[in-house]
């Protein structure tokens, strides 16, 4: 029998590849160009599977493509908000993702994020390569200490609580939380966390508010400027979530008036593109989207994908199913 036909759209892991290609009849991206519209309508049409990333918007006009040959979407990631779910379903694709393996780098990154901006270590690193540094003394580039403050996370789902177990078993740091899905108590007890009524309870009380809401229609703009004023002036506000979470106008507003002390940033509205003021500030941190980027995790990921289409093409039910 023929091996299935699979279209990968971005580089992956050299030996996450190599699998696929004992595997499958696989066409790679050696170039690792994103993939045009027309692109992804072509290996719709002429593949069993799509296997997309984050950077792939695969929309409704793309899924329009006819005559579909495809029967799976094997995304490459956890969040999967770049996929038209509604439209993928009226086409009959099922649709996968990779969670847990991301768990522990993603929450790792969102604590390097809220280390950097709590000790301002971006502006340090730039003011000693710009020669700047002209020695210690008991005032220089003070900032604000991190154990045993309050970090309140939006959201508390595997990553939130990867996040909350390293600040609270690690810092010491007091966790609120708030989820319209809350995990059981056993879960939340363990880093003693504390489930808020509101979203605006956990930024009123936290000096650190982290998010980790998936993105979408449901959450676009979830932190827009009445939020952040809800926010105290000396909090921290760090998104390794998804861009579209946060009204970026509204964070630059808050950021340059105050409202917010500092902000730490791996995701944006519009990657890869970035709001030109932010990159001018010096109370942000800014990542190009790291928190999954470690050997391990990346392999693991494709490893994963890799797992959820030999299932699916061998007529068992993928592991990772979201559709
Ligand atoms: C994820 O897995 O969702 C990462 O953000 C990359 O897509």
């Amino acid at each position: 029998m023929a091996k299935p036909k699979l279209v990968v759209t971005r580089r992956w892991p050299q030996e996450v590849e190599e699998r696929l290609q004992a595997l499958f009849d696989v066409q790679l991206n050696p170039s690792d160009t994103p993939l045009t519209v027309a692109d992804l309508q072509e290996a719709l049409r002429s593949a069993d599977a799509l296997l997309p990333t984050v950077s792939d918007r695969i929309s409704a006009e793309v899924l329009s493509a006819e005559p579909l040959r495809s029967r799976i979407l094997g995304n490459f990631g956890v969040g999967f908000n770049h996929i038209d779910i509604d439209a993928a379903k009226a086409r009959g694709l099922v649709v996968t993702n990779t969670p847990e393996v991301l768990t522990d780098c993603t929450a790792d990154l969102a604590m390097t994020l809220l280390f950097m901006t709590a000790r301002r270590a971006g502006e340090g690193e730039r003011h000693l390569r710009g020669h700047a540094w002209t020695g210690w003394r008991p005032t220089h580039m003070v900032a604000t200490k991190v154990a045993g403050k309050t970090l309140g996370l939006i959201g508390f789902g595997r990553i939130a609580r990867a996040v909350a177990a390293r600040a609270h078993h690690g810092f010491g740091m007091r966790i609120l939380y708030q989820d319209p899905y809350p995990p059981p108590k056993e879960v939340a007890d363990a880093v003693a966390a504390r489930q808020c009524a509101t979203i605006e309870e956990v930024l009123e009380q936290s000096d650190f508010v982290s998010l980790h809401c998936p993105g979408g229609k449901e959450t676009r703009h979830l932190m827009n400027a009445e939020r952040l004023k809800r926010m105290k002036p000396s909090a921290i506000l760090i998104n390794s979530a998804r861009g579209d979470v946060v009204d970026e106008q509204a964070l630059v507003a808050a950021l340059k008036s105050g409202t917010i002390t500092a902000a730490g940033l791996d995701v944006y509205e519009n990657e890869p593109r970035v709001t030109d003021e932010l990159l001018g500030m010096e109370n942000v941190v800014l990542l190009p989207h790291l928190g999954s980027a470690t050997r391990e995790t990346r392999v693991a990921m494709g490893m994963r994908v890799l797992e959820n289409v030999e299932a699916f093409f061998a007529g068992r039910p993928p592991r990772d199913r979201v559709a």
